[in-house]
């Protein structure tokens, strides 16, 4: 079993950003996970399309846009012109879910979904054979560093069970307070896609980390 790894770079030293994109091209790095928050739908603000797209003339790999920001049906052009490959909404935040997931589609990227830790994955159930990608929060969006919730492993297994049952083609990404000691039960669970911000960044060699990472898989 293999998945892929998406680092956050939430986390990384935003002063030397061009450095911390380069030593993630040079990793075992699959994709970019690239936080985008409002300071509406969640309690911090990050960072927006002229960082996305500046990191995107440097990154040689894909961007995987996790918006987490109200009503993103407003931004959607923005972020395929900024270079986004995967780009992923809340399903919290949208108003029209599922003409936000075909203007993604539309717009050359993979579309994806996220849902918080409260929110039932039978919520999915009309929209999954719709989207390239279920975001499986493991701790409230928000900020880096939190603890991740254990709760989640049965979560996925039930998220898989739903993408199986409605023969959907949804790749499942986690997201929040993931280190080493996480994967095997994840995979388990039959997650595809795994994002980790701190424990990477956060570590004396993210490209050393990033190796054990994807050994395990
Ligand atoms: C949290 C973000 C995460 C975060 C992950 O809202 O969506 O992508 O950066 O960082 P860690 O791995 O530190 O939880
Ligand atoms: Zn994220």
């Amino acid at each position: 079993m293999s998945f892929i790894l998406s680092p956050s770079i939430l986390n990384s030293d935003f002063v030397n950003l061009e450095h911390e994109i380069k030593m993630l091209n040079s990793s075992d790095a699959d994709w970019i996970h690239l936080d985008v928050m409002d300071g509406i739908f969640v309690p911090n603000i990050t960072i927006g399309q002229p960082i996305v797209e500046a990191i995107y003339a440097v990154a040689t790999k894909p961007l995987d846009v996790h918006l987490m920001i109200i009503n993103p049906y407003r931004f959607i052009e923005d972020f395929a012109k900024s270079g986004a490959y995967n780009l992923t909404v809340h399903y919290e935040a949208c108003n029209h879910l599922q003409r936000t997931i075909e203007q993604i589609k539309s717009n050359g990227m993979k579309a994806g979904i996220a849902i918080n830790p409260h929110t039932p994955v039978n919520d999915l159930e009309e929209i999954i054979a719709d989207v390239d990608l279920v975001l499986n929060m493991t701790v409230n969006p928000g900020f880096g560093g939190q603890k991740f919730i254990d709760a989640s492993y049965d979560k996925i297994k039930r998220l898989k069970e739903l993408i199986l049952r409605k023969k959907s083609k949804a790749l499942i990404e986690v997201d929040g307070g993931i280190d080493l000691s996480h994967l095997k039960k994840l995979m388990e669970a039959g997650v595809d896609a795994i994002v980790a911000g701190t424990s990477i960044f956060k570590s004396k060699s993210p490209v050393e980390t990033i190796k054990k990472f994807k050994e395990i898989s």
